[in-house]
């Protein structure tokens, strides 16, 4: 705020509680010329209905006394006058830090005991879950589904089927560090035909057919030589990299074969956000128990 604002405020504020002051003391006083105490004003309505003229009770006065007495302390100790932050350096801001950093405190030796359990057995302790099913809800689910089953574009981590891996260290990692899936688009490479040997040919890789034998063999050979330097000679895929495994029958992007001819022609990148920054690193291990055990239902139940 400007100091002409600020000024403006103090003037208005502080004229306001004088000018109360000032209509308190001069409706206290009984005006010269007027009828004295306990007489009538004079007023008469109604036929015959007159009106006191009483100074007002002074446990009354008091009450407006008090008021103002508590207003000025008030602004003279928090924030209210302009820019003035008040002796008690009180603010909205600091209140908040200090609510979290009290949560925080509270918390803290429950994460800090967490932390030392492996991931396998944390994920068998409920309050841990309910704690990391929590996290999970609330930063997680609008991708990977409340479930956790995900949907077209963002995996199932529910499955037990893992595109980057799912032992507890590369879970950890990929919720702290992020994730990007490149699939780069092969239109060019493998022309129209191709595309449809190809996509009939990972189609197949999960038992189901829809083209000729001779058709099926052409899309093997194109695969070996364009897909299984990332996807694997098999189709089983590579966590290293990132690429999904094709003969799973578990998809990022859907089964159909339309949608595995979109991922061909196209390309696809899959984005999983860093979560370093916003959960550090034991609620990670939290949540991280608790998408091991979505797939590790009673994994390990040696506590
Ligand atoms: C903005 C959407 C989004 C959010 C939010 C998100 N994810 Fe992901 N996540 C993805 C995508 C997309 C992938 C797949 C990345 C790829 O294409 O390789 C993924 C992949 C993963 C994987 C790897 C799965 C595998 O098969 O290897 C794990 C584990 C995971 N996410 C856990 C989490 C957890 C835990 C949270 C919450 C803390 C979370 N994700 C929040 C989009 C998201
Ligand atoms: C450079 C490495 C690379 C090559 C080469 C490659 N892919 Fe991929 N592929 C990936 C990656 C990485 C993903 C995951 C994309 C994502 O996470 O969004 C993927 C995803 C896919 C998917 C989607 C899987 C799902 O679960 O929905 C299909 C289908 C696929 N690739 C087929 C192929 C075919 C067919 C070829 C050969 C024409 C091929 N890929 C070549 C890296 C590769």
């Amino acid at each position: 705020m400007s100091s002409f604002w600020s000024w403006f405020i103090i003037i208005v504020t502080v004229a306001n509680i004088l000018a109360c002051l000032w209509l308190i003391r001069w409706t206290a006083k009984p005006r010269p010329g007027e009828a004295s105490a306990n007489e009538t004003t004079g007023h008469v309505w109604d036929g015959n209905l007159t009106e006191w003229n009483k100074p007002m009770p002074r446990w009354w006065l008091n009450l407006f006394y008090i008021t103002i007495v508590f207003s000025l302390i008030y602004l003279v100790l928090y924030p209210g006058l302009g820019n003035f932050d008040g002796l008690l350096g009180w603010s909205q801001y600091k209140a908040y830090e200090e609510e979290v950093e009290a949560v925080r405190e509270q918390v803290a030796p429950l994460y800090d005991r967490y932390a030392e359990v492996p991931i396998p057995q944390l994920a068998n302790n409920d309050e841990a879950m309910a704690t990391g099913g929590r996290i999970f809800a609330n930063n997680c689910a609008v991708c990977h589904g409340a479930d956790g089953r995900g949907a077209p574009g963002f995996p199932s981590l529910a499955d037990g089927a893992w595109i980057h891996g799912g032992d507890p260290e590369t879970i950890v990692k990929t919720i702290t560090s992020g994730r990007q899936g490149q699939m780069p688009s092969f239109e060019a490479a493998l022309g129209v035909r191709g595309v449809e040997e190809v996509a009939a040919y990972v189609y197949s890789l999960n038992g189901r057919e829809i083209a000729p034998a001779a058709e099926l063999e052409a899309g093997k050979k194109r695969f070996q030589q364009v897909c299984a330097g990332c996807h694997g000679a098999d189709g089983t895929g590579n966590q290293q990299i990132g690429a999904p495994n094709l003969t799973d029958d578990s998809w990022l992007y859907s089964g159909s074969l339309a949608a595995i001819k979109k991922t061909i022609v196209d390309g696809r990148k899959g984005r999983m956000p860093a979560f370093e920054e916003s959960l550090g690193p034991d609620r990670v291990h939290v949540v991280a128990a608790y998408v091991y055990g979505l797939s590790n239902e009673g994994a390990s139940s040696d506590e």
